[in-house]
């Protein structure tokens, strides 16, 4: 139940076992091919899909680092340890990032952003964490900053590492130029595949303004692709296989279905946590749904506790970063997760604050049940 990477099913993880073949062959392009018309149905995007093998770092900094050249401006909220860092990356690679900041576990209006784009007419992008994962907090209003890149003529960038698969992401409804995720999380495949969606309008400006890098130069993958469907680098290919797979299960399911069952599991989290006598971090209209962050009540201490799950329950979860460690605790109530990891994250939960000698409400678990039903 952590934040990242999650479980991976066994059909996944067997199909790593396949032999590796030559990444410039028709086998490789086959399935090259195959994983990224499917990457482009889970991020119902008509764009053009690069599929680096790398951690989401890699496909976050490739956004920066392709786009922003040096005096770009670019607008970001900051409220957490990712947005902070993509901020920072934007700063240190030459560009200028106006931090429209929010305390942790809320987002800042979005009144606030409009301020700052006519504030500064020449911005040339807008980068928004979509789930914050290290205070579980998402942004509600992604639907509409897209209308408002289009009005101030700005890219449009989203980070949606811990998000995607989870909650809803239309790239092309909403006027998302750039789209960045991870394979470890919503995804449920094993870390090492970050896939990122570009539009065309994006993929022009960066072939007629080519960054001056290697590995993550992404003009170097739209040519591979256009002229061999192939990678200008090796590809990880066991992460293919299994990307590939956790492709099939996504799709099998249906993304309004997985959706849907992450909605139902985060609801049984919040009613149910919050009826043991626990507070969420989140503000309400900021809560994720695939991130669940709870605040530790006097006496829960942070070591103890999750010591406590982990030796006796055998159920991870995740404390808080930076600022939070030792106040909340965080649960990934995502990729495969079904009533069976709610319902027993839960009674752990349950368990270890009655051994801490905490008064928790039993009445949690039969709320839990309940929420679960239309499972
Ligand atoms: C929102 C967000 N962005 C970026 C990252 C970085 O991803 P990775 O750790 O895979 O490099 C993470 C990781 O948790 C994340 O949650």
């Amino acid at each position: 139940m952590l934040p990242g990477p999650t479980n991976v099913p066994n059909r996944v993880m067997n199909a790593m076992l396949a032999p590796i073949i030559n990444h410039r062959s028709e086998d490789f392009r086959i399935l090259y091919k195959r994983i990224i018309e499917k990457t482009q149905k889970v991020f119902e995007t008509n764009g053009d899909i690069i599929l680096l093998t790398t951690s989401g770092t890699g496909a976050v900094e490739a956004s920066v680092v392709n786009l922003i050249k040096k005096g770009d401006k670019a607008i970001i909220p900051v409220n957490g340890e990712f947005s902070t860092r993509l901020a920072d990356l934007i700063d240190s690679w030459g560009g200028t990032a106006i931090r429209i900041t929010a305390p942790f576990g809320e987002n800042p209006p979005i009144e606030k952003i409009e301020e700052a784009f006519e504030a500064n007419k020449d911005v040339k992008a807008l980068y928004a964490v979509y789930n914050e994962t290290s205070t579980g907090t998402t942004i509600r209003y992604m639907d509409k900053l897209g209308n408002l890149c289009g009005k101030y003529g700005s890219f449009y960038i989203a980070d949606a590492v811990s998000i995607l698969g989870g909650d809803e992401l239309p790239v092309d409804k909403w006027n998302i130029d750039i789209c960045i995720t991870a394979s470890q999380k919503a995804l449920a495949a094993p870390p090492g595949v970050s896939p990122i969606s570009i539009n065309e309008r994006t993929k022009k400006y960066m072939k007629s303004n080519v960054s001056p890098i290697l590995y993550l130069n992404l003009n170097r993958y739209f040519k591979y692709y256009l002229e061999h469907t192939e990678t200008p680098f090796t590809p990880a290919l066991p992460l293919y296989y299994a990307f590939d797979e956790a492709l099939n299960l996504v799709l099998e399911e249906g993304m309004s279905k997985r959706i849907e069952r992450h909605r139902i599991c985060a609801d049984a989290f919040y009613s149910s946590l919050s009826t043991l006598g626990l507070t969420p971090f989140a503000k309400e209209d900021a809560r994720s749904n695939v991130i669940i962050a709870f605040n530790y009540l006097d006496g829960m201490d942070d070591k103890k506790f999750r010591t406590l799950l982990s030796e006796e329950f055998k159920v991870l979860i995740a404390g808080g970063f930076g600022n939070l460690k030792g106040k909340v605790f965080r649960i990934g109530s995502m990729g495969e997760v079904t009533r069976y990891h709610v319902m027993r994250t839960i009674s752990s939960i349950y368990s270890a604050m009655k051994m801490l000698g905490i008064d928790a409400n039993e009445k949690a678990l039969s709320i839990a049940e309940e929420k679960l039903q239309n499972l």
